[in-house]
């Protein structure tokens, strides 16, 4: 921790799954944290999976500070970098959301890819010498078949891939066209208890939990046939901070290289409850999407080689700790 303490890291996108797990990563190395929050009518901000490491404004030794802002604003992104002068920059900030992309494709365009542009064009604005990641997926290869590594074509199949692919490239870019410290972590499908609710593994598991509890009878899923390589989140965002403290700046494939289809993920998590996924899993087209990505399996030799990062909870343990978080949340859950 004393290797880090005066470090400072500023993460956009940090109330969402990723960007918590890293907020309590680096505060537990030491770091100083600062952190974009959007606004919202109705909450002060929508910090809940920040729960066990928000501090009081008030307080004094704080180490996590959280700014309202937004990636679709440029003024403010040179503002904050230029007062805070980070050390690391995260940018996890997106519309993340597959399926949502093709209902706002321009939105996602704006957030996803022009909000990587942003930043770095506000890190050249403001003239300091920072790291930064940029959160790259899977997604973007698309329909290439798998195993995918740093050196697989991409060929994606949504307009959350297209946005992410514009602001991957954009990283490359900036790191030969100016030296910057760019990198990207091309990262796999990664899940925990803090997933949002309509990705397919939490939608799954949170509805085991509610049909153990007899609280309803069926969920409704799409593609079962879907093959994705799905890691934990709390492993992934290490990997990220690790990729920033390596001594060259590298673009890495992080997965965990073992997949599954969704249909292997609902029988593991039914199974877990005591549940036969069978009586409980029908189909509604309505989550079937304009075009799929039918298989991701990542290949990681060369995080692994070159950074030392591998990954440990694959996608079955992953099931359980899901369902058992789920079950837990519920009233009365043990
Ligand atoms: P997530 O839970 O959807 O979190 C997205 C974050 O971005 C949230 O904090 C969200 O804020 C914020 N955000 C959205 N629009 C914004 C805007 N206009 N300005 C500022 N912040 C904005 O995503 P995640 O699973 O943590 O993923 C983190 C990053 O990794 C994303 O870029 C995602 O595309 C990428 N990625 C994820 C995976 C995965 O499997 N999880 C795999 C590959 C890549 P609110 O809380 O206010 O909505
Ligand atoms: N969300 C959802 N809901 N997906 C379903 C459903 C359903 O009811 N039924 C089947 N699926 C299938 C999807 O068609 C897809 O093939 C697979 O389950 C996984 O869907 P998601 O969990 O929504 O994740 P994703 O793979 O589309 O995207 C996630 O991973 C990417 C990395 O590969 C997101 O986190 C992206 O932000 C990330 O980049």
């Amino acid at each position: 921790m004393t290797i880090n303490r005066g470090r400072t890291a500023l993460i956009t996108g940090i109330s969402g799954q990723d960007g918590s797990y890293l907020a309590e990563l680096l505060l537990t190395e030491g770091y100083v944290v600062h952190g974009i929050v959007r606004h919202t009518s109705s909450l002060i901000a929508n910090t809940s999976r920040l729960d066990t490491v928000y501090q009081d404004p008030h307080e004094t030794g704080r180490r996590l500070f959280l700014h309202k802002g937004d990636v679709t604003d440029a003024g403010m992104m040179v503002n904050l970098i230029r007062d805070i002068r980070p050390d690391e920059i995260y940018n996890l900030a997106a519309q993340s959301h597959v399926r949502v992309s093709f209902d706002l494709p321009e939105y996602t365009a704006n957030v996803t890819a022009l909000g990587a542009i942003r930043l770095l064009e506000a890190v050249r604005a403001s003239g300091i010498d920072t790291r930064i990641y940029q959160a790259s997926t899977s997604e973007m290869f698309g329909t290439t078949a798998p195993p995918q590594d740093e050196n697989t074509r991409f060929h994606p199949r949504s307009p959350y891939g297209v946005a992410k692919v514009y602001a991957h490239w954009a990283t490359v870019n900036y790191r030969e066209s100016y030296g910057m410290f760019a990198v990207n972590g091309i990262s796999f499908n990664h899940e925990s208890p803090r997933r949002g609710e309509t990705f397919v593994t939490r939608k799954i598991t949170r509805a085991v939990a509610r049909i153990a509890a007899g609280l309803e009878q069926k969920v409704y899923l799409g593609n079962l046939d879907a093959v994705r390589d799905w890691g934990y989140a709390p492993e992934y965002v290490e990997a990220m901070w690790r990729m920033l403290r390596h001594d060259e700046p590298v673009d890495y494939v992080i997965a965990t290289g073992r997949a599954a289809t969704v249909r292997d993920f609902a029988e593991a998590a039914f199974s877990h409850a005591g549940l036969d996924w069978r009586e409980h899993v029908a189909h509604d087209e309505r989550y079937e999407r304009p075009a799929e990505v039918p298989e991701l399996v990542g290949d990681p030799a060369k995080i692994e080689r070159e950074i030392g990062w591998k990954a440990r909870v694959h996608w079955d343990e992953l099931a359980r700790i899901m369902v058992d978080a789920d079950r837990k949340a519920l009233p009365g859950g043990a």
